[in-house]
């Protein structure tokens, strides 16, 4: 791999006090072309634009798909990354439902590792601290034919991140828009599942809540997930969060918290979950918690949901499981305890 060092590092230019999420990046990138059948000229570069054709197929039909994962720095200074091969094995799934190249293990691992070390000084140290990782795929073939590209663009972008400590959210059950459908592409991380979010999420934000609960699109009766998180309910002392499907993407928080829970004794049950029994348990004071999970936040608890004229408060107000499972992924996710599971792996030694 060819690797071009930036001259000068902008480390020292961020406040890394006040890091708004996304919003820096670090002085290196990672990029691959795919051409001719074949991933070429793996290299890492300064951080920098990228010059392309106004007629790339990105621009015009938005194929392209993303992925979000975290590097962690525990207290030797050394870097750590929370389950990658899920998040290389999802692009993949993502690339081949759009029609794009996926991208081969030991390219995607290759940079990714290359990219941290180089960058390592940019991983924030501290509770709740990390580097964000996006690594994506667009169609970058130059014609505005509407067919699948056959040249792509693999990069990874690294932008460090502060502590989560977000307010809980109040969310709104959509009754008119639908984020995915059947034989869509919901289960994809494809940039064109958030656009087509924005707009009801902005209508939410104006009747006052921060985000929309997704429902199943034919019947808006079912729960299914919010913004850029899975859901989790806790009814009574269970938790009940919706089975992953072709609408619904398949997050790697949300696993691993299903066997985080499962190994503290709680009861978690994976199953499709009716607006109307939110509704219900609710009424009977036995809806205790919501949260939505993913890897920006970890856990976002949410304090109330709406639907129609109806608000859902959460009744349990301490002793939360959300605080609880949070506090323990954490700990994995930063080495600061056990890691049973064996989900963390060793980036700079
Ligand atoms: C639509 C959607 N659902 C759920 C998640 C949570 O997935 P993960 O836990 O893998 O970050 C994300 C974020 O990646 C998302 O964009």
């Amino acid at each position: 791999m060819q690797i071009t060092k930036a001259s000068k590092s902008r480390l020292s230019e961020v406040d890394f006090d006040n890091l708004s999420f996304g919003a820096n990046f670090t002085d290196h990138m990672f990029v691959a072309d795919y051409k001719d059948g074949k991933w070429n000229d793996a290299r890492i570069t300064p951080y920098e634009p990228l010059v392309m054709s106004p007629g790339a197929k990105v621009l015009h039909y938005g194929q392209s798909v993303f992925e979000g994962m975290k590097a962690y720095k525990d207290e030797n200074d050394k870097v750590w990354l929370f389950r990658p091969d899920e998040n290389q094995k999802r692009l993949n799934i993502s690339a081949e439902r759009l029609d794009m190249q996926g991208v081969p293990a030991e390219i995607f691992n290759e940079g990714l590792f290359e990219l941290l070390k180089i960058d390592s000084d940019w991983v924030p140290k501290g509770k709740g601290r990390s580097l964000y990782i996006r690594p994506f795929i667009f169609a970058s073939e130059e014609t505005i034919v509407a067919s699948s590209s056959t040249e792509f663009k693999f990069m990874i972008l690294l932008s460090p991140v502060g502590a989560y400590f977000s307010n809980d959210v109040k969310l709104k059950i959509a009754d008119k828009f639908s984020r995915a459908a059947n034989g869509g592409v919901g289960f994809a991380k494809a940039g064109g599942n958030y656009a087509g979010s924005f707009y009801p999420a902005r209508l939410a934000k104006e009747e006052g809540f921060d985000q929309v609960i997704w429902t199943d699109d034919a019947t808006h009766t079912f729960v299914e997930e919010a913004g850029v998180m899975n859901l989790m309910f806790r009814i009574g002392d269970k938790i009940v969060t919706a089975p992953t499907s072709e609408r619904i993407l398949d997050g790697i928080t949300r696993k691993s918290l299903i066997e985080i829970a499962r190994s503290e004794n709680i009861e978690v049950e994976v199953r499709p979950i009716k607006v109307q029994e939110l509704l219900d348990a609710s009424a009977k004071g036995e809806l205790k918690e919501a949260f939505g999970c993913g890897t920006a936040a970890v856990i976002s608890p949410i304090y109330a949901i709406g639907h129609k004229d109806m608000l859902m408060e959460m009744s349990q107000k301490e002793n939360r499981y959300s605080e609880m499972l949070k506090a323990k992924m954490v700990e994995i996710q930063t080495k600061a305890g056990e890691d049973k599971f064996g989900w963390t792996k060793q980036v700079t030694f």
